[in-house]
């Protein structure tokens, strides 16, 4: 049945957000009637912002231009361009510049700071992960506990919702990493799950997990330009991201990373290193030995990729003038209403596996369909087929996530009117 009211709401709701006049400022892909689709899937790749072509082409140009010169004398001197995206990252993280940096992608930053933060020692060479971590981290893991000449039967612990429940309880979480604690030589959370859209109460797993003497470390791929985090304040030792998701930076984008401040000088760790961590004052004296920078810069190997880098400093400028908490605040009011809509049209031919809770969840919500998994399947074919892009999670997860940047809420009832005509028809 459908709500005669939600369009005008949605109508009502959009003339009242601050923040609409964003939309515009991103490229939105095309349905298959050459109108715009209905883009839900900013948990997976973002929007291209429309300033991200100028930002690339200033680079291209300066290259073209200054060639070698342009290491210092482009516009944005390559030299340093990361550091132009340390301020603005922190800010998303709630860090310090210091504790933040742009290099990589997720997966070799998680590697890196496995290296520095993973040092199993007798009776204390576990690793807590969970169950449905995004396979990127299990490999990661897995490989870094062989590397050790350990295994994931004996030194992985998993930690998986209990049974009949989609979602990990906090209480649930900080328990066994108490009942582990002596074991534990490292935690590893999601700041947002990808599977099930939920965020997880990170400030009191990471204090059990410092309690319990283990290092702990977060995979933020969906919670960065996503939920409000402060990083800094609960005290995890390491954080790494992508940015292709939330951040709009474009497929493979530089990723980043976080480590705590108390670390920052702590060069007894071990590291990978690399002559882009190594001290800016003597870097090009070529010394033998290598001086790492303090702070998250000294974790750096290469120079970084300064094409990738510029869609990224693009994006997080349109992140300045919009505000996080801007953002949040139109961000939990579009999921709630996508939540609404999706119970009111289709009712118990689906199932939102994700918490209903502002403070559970960022934008993205996950569905189950109430039918054989080859026909749930059709359905979101069906929805793609209506120019709702979302995505499919096998065996049976549809994720769709309304991104208050660049989503109204005539969107979601737009989706959600589709999505009940796919599950339908
Ligand atoms: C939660 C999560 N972790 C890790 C990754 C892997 O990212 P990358 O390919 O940048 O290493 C992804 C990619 O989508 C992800 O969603």
């Amino acid at each position: 049945m459908l709500k005669p009211y939600s369009a005008a709401a949605a109508r009502d709701l959009d003339a009242g957000d601050p923040l609409a006049h964003f939309a515009a400022e991103f490229h939105h892909p095309e349905n298959p009637a050459g109108g715009r689709a209905v883009y839900l899937c900013g948990h997976s790749l973002g929007l291209q912002p429309k300033c991200a072509a100028d930002y690339v082409a200033r680079e291209l140009d300066d290259w073209g231009r200054l060639a070698v010169l342009g290491h210092h004398r482009a516009a944005r001197p390559w030299i340093g361009y990361h550091e132009l995206l340390s301020g603005p990252l922190a800010g998303l993280v709630g860090a310090g510049a210091g504790e933040v940096v742009a290099m990589n992608s997720l997966t070799v930053n998680l590697h890196l700071m496995l290296v520095s933060f993973f040092t199993p020692a007798a009776g204390r060479d576990c690793i807590l992960l969970e169950k449905s971590a995004f396979p990127s981290d299990r490999y990661a893991i897995v490989s870094q506990l062989e590397f050790h000449g350990l295994n994931a039967a004996r030194h992985l612990i998993e930690l998986e919702p209990r049974p009949g429940e989609d979602v990990l309880r906090t209480d649930d979480v900080v328990s066994a990493i108490e009942r582990n604690g002596p074991r534990l030589a490292l935690v590893l959370l999601p700041g947002v799950q990808y599977l099930t859209g939920q965020a997880l109460d990170l400030a009191p797993a990471i204090a059990a997990a410092r309690e319990a003497g283990a290092m702990v470390g977060l995979d933020l791929a969906h919670a960065i330009g996503n939920t409000e985090l402060r990083l800094h304040d609960w005290n995890a030792d390491f954080a790494v991201w992508c940015s292709y998701k939330y951040l709009n930076a474009g497929p493979g984008a530089i990723g980043g990373c976080f480590v705590h401040e108390r670390h920052a000088t702590n060069f007894a760790l071990p590291r990978f290193a690399g002559w882009w961590g190594h001290d800016k004052a003597s870097r090009f004296a070529m010394p033998e030995q290598f001086a790492p920078l303090p702070g998250a810069e000294g974790w750096q190997l290469s120079n970084p990729s300064v094409l990738s880098a510029a869609p990224l400093l693009a994006s997080l400028q349109i992140f300045q003038r919009a505000d996080l908490r801007r953002l949040r605040a139109k961000s939990v009011a579009l999921t709630r209403f996508l939540h609404d809509e999706i119970d009111t049209r289709l009712g118990d031919d689906v199932r939102v596996v994700t918490p209903g809770a502002a403070e559970a969840r960022g934008c993205q919500l996950s569905v189950r369909i109430a039918r054989p998994p080859a026909e749930a399947r059709r359905c979101f074919e069906r929805l793609t087929a209506a120019g709702v892009i979302g995505d499919w999670r096998e065996p049976d997860i549809l994720r769709l996530a309304p991104t208050p940047l660049y989503n109204s809420f005539g969107d979601v009832v737009l989706a959600a009117e589709a999505l009940a005509l796919a599950v339908r028809s």
